[in-house]
């Protein structure tokens, strides 16, 4: 079991890719962005894969790109925000590595997203009474596939990712 992979989960504009990016250049581990080699291999932005062949789609992309990801070790992949909202993906993510959540709070979250159109479930639902909303929704499923949870508000990305590493290190004793 290549558990040396830490999967990064948690809604969208927590920080996943900042902090994936970050620990791959302070711990020397390769990164992976999930979004980005789908967009990658369909050719399409996320929000056109969303238009033009609709979100099951883009969440079966994302269980195929999962199953394909783990002949890697010492990666750090950081997921879309639904990804972990299936059980079938949690099961591939828990066999191959440490889940990580992070979480932040609605106002954060809406501060770091607000600039951006290419998440399109936020498109047009930019306020925290949606946020919020879909957080809940969610956070039981985003909390049972964890092994650590982070909270990011009002810290560092180095902050986050040595308080993550520190957890990591405690969990494997
Ligand atoms: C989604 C999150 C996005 C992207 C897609 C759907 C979600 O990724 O996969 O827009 O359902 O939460 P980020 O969490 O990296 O923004």
């Amino acid at each position: 079991m290549a558990l040396s992979n830490i999967i990064l989960i948690g809604f969208m504009g927590v920080g996943k890719t900042t902090v994936a990016e970050s620990l791959s250049r302070l711990y020397g581990m390769d990164m992976i962005e999930m979004d980005q080699v789908i967009a990658k291999i369909e050719e399409m932005t996320i929000s056109d894969i969303f238009m033009t062949h609709g979100e099951a789609y883009f969440r079966h992309l994302e269980t195929k790109l999962l199953i394909s990801l783990f002949t890697c070790n010492n990666t750090v992949v950081s997921c879309g925000g639904g990804a972990a909202l299936l059980d079938e993906n949690i099961k591939i993510m828990k066999q191959n590595g440490h889940v990580v959540l992070l979480t932040a709070s609605p106002e954060t979250i809406l501060e770091r997203v607000k600039a951006s159109d290419e998440r399109p479930l936020l498109n047009g639902n930019k306020s925290i009474e949606f946020i919020s909303d879909l957080m809940k929704k969610r956070w039981d499923k985003y909390q049972s596939a964890s092994d650590i949870i982070i909270q990011t508000d009002n810290k560092s990305i180095q902050n986050v990712c040595e308080e993550l590493m520190t957890k990591l290190g405690e969990l494997e004793g």
